[in-house]
């Protein structure tokens, strides 16, 4: 009999512990990490080392949070501002970041504040281009950095004078795409087959054929459209999990979502505590925590009130889902 009602109570818990489980969206924990800053952007997740990188696009600052003391520090570029930063191979403590529409080497040692780092230009974007700037990059399976461009003037962007580059390792840029409004998101397949992008004023992500080798991408097709989803707002940084699937940030609609890079059917969403979200990376020891940035640039006051947090970087616990190593880039 006694053996009978463990039996019973085993059973019991295992069903609940299996309902826990297909509901494990109620686990998910976001917390505040980091900021508030004014357009905290471009995450990345240095394996190596276990620390997060992000910049403070506005603000001209390139951060450094380590997950296991909580501490944060930061840099400061003169040279204007930062859209992206990503660590180099093989360096310690140097980063190549766009600045402006300049491509830099950053000598910086993330273990200290730096206000006036040592910095190197590497050529120049949008040569002859008035009122544009670096917005998001990443750096492609081959370890080239791609970036891209935006025109903005007080804060207001202005459409079509973007544009994406690809660096070669001399960093050389090469125009891929022109003209864009906002150039954002930047992920590859697992099979380094496909490239995905976001224009943000497009109001969609794209998939483009890439090629390893040459670094070539042809051939482009709609894979998600934000409106027949009934999203607001655009579509901002982007990543990809372990099984492929897409992550994409949500600025003006306060969501990040999950999409089938395949089907381009949405998966699951979740909601942020603010509005404007910029970018998305899978970080920590195991890439299972999703760190989110966002930005208060484009709020008014009222918005200002009601999203104390906004600007702040979040990480999202108990998604039960990880991330791909994000790659450092390889320059001369
Ligand atoms: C923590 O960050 C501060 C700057 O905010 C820096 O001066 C200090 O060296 C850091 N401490 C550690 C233990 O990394
Ligand atoms: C894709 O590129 C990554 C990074 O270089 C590499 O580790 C991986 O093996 C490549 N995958 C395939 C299928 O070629
Ligand atoms: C702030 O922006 C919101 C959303 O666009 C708008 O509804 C609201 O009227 C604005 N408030 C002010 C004071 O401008």
């Amino acid at each position: 009999m006694k053996n009978f009602s463990v039996l019973f109570i085993s059973i019991i818990l295992i069903i609940i512990y299996e309902f826990e489980e297909c509901s494990s969206k109620k686990d998910v924990k976001i917390e505040q990490i980091a900021g508030p800053y004014i357009c905290a952007e471009g995450p990345h997740w240095d394996e190596k080392k276990n620390l997060l990188y992000f910049v403070d696009v506005v603000g001209q600052k390139i951060f450094c949070y380590n997950p296991e003391t909580k501490n944060i520090t930061h840099t400061y570029l003169k040279n204007g501002q930062v859209g992206v930063a990503v660590p180099i191979l093989g360096k310690n403590n140097e980063f190549l970041a766009g600045s402006g529409t300049d491509l830099v080497r950053v000598f910086w040692d993330t273990r200290v504040d730096d206000k006036g780092p040592r910095i190197e230009i590497i050529s120049k974007v949008d040569v002859g281009v008035e009122n544009t700037r670096f917005n998001d990059g990443k750096v492609d399976p081959k370890g080239r950095l791609w970036a891209g461009t935006m025109g903005e003037k007080n804060y207001v962007p202005i459409p079509d004078k973007g544009s994406l580059y690809r660096f070669e390792y001399d960093g050389t840029p090469t125009k891929m795409i022109s003209p864009v409004d906002i150039s954002n998101g930047l992920v590859w397949s697992h099979t380094n087959d496909s490239f995905y992008y976001i224009d943000s004023f497009a109001y969609n992500i794209v998939v483009y054929n890439y090629d390893d080798t040459t670094g070539g991408i042809y051939n482009k097709h709609t894979l998600f459209d934000l409106k027949k989803n009934n999203i607001k707002g655009i579509a901002d940084g982007m990543t990809i999990d372990r099984a492929g699937n897409l992550w994409v940030a949500n600025h003006g609609g306060g969501l990040v979502f999950q999409v089938d890079s395949k089907t381009g059917k949405m998966i699951q969403s979740i909601a942020m505590p603010v509005s404007d979200i910029t970018s998305v990376a899978f970080g920590g020891p195991n890439k299972d925590i999703l760190y989110v940035t966002t930005a208060k640039d484009k709020l008014n006051e009222t918005q200002l009130q009601e999203q104390p947090l906004a600007g702040s970087v979040f990480a999202v616990y108990g998604l039960g889902i990880s991330g791909s190593p994000m790659l450092s880039c390889k320059i001369k």
